[in-house]
């Protein structure tokens, strides 16, 4: 069974929001749709619309949040890849039967009230996984 109905978004780490965001607003042509800051998550982040799908700038709060100690490590760029689920509570449940390691054990709130869990990176083979429920409209 396929769990996922299309990509939501890329999630991209920046370390600069207002200029990333001339890069994807002014020089790609890309609809601003949606600032936030997500405390729980520790980012203010940036949706920008692409087809149906969106481009995440993800800004961190702080150093030793996640995406802090990603940009420490690694450097701003990619950071994950978010699947849009019918129902977030059953892809994560055949996400745990079919063995995949996970960081959340149940959805939480994310960006724009939708519901999202992350997949660990170390079973899918490197990739900060999402899946994410968008809030009904
Ligand atoms: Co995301």
């Amino acid at each position: 069974v396929n769990l996922f109905e299309s990509i939501d978004h890329i999630g991209i780490a920046v370390e600069d929001l207002d200029a990333s965001i001339r890069l994807y607003e002014d020089r790609f042509g890309m609809p601003l749709q949606h600032r936030e800051t997500v405390p729980a998550q520790g980012v203010e982040a940036v949706l920008l619309g692409v087809g149906e799908s969106h481009v995440e700038l993800l800004l961190p709060l702080s150093g030793d949040s996640p995406v802090g100690k990603f940009i420490s490590k690694r450097g701003p760029g990619l950071h994950h890849t978010a699947y849009k689920c019918d129902d977030v509570e059953q892809a994560l449940a055949l996400c745990k039967e079919r063995g995949l390691a996970v960081i959340d054990e149940q959805p939480r709130r994310g960006i724009r009230d939708s519901r999202v869990a992350f997949l660990h990176p170390s079973g899918t083979g490197g990739v900060l996984t999402e899946l994410v429920q968008p809030a009904a409209h």
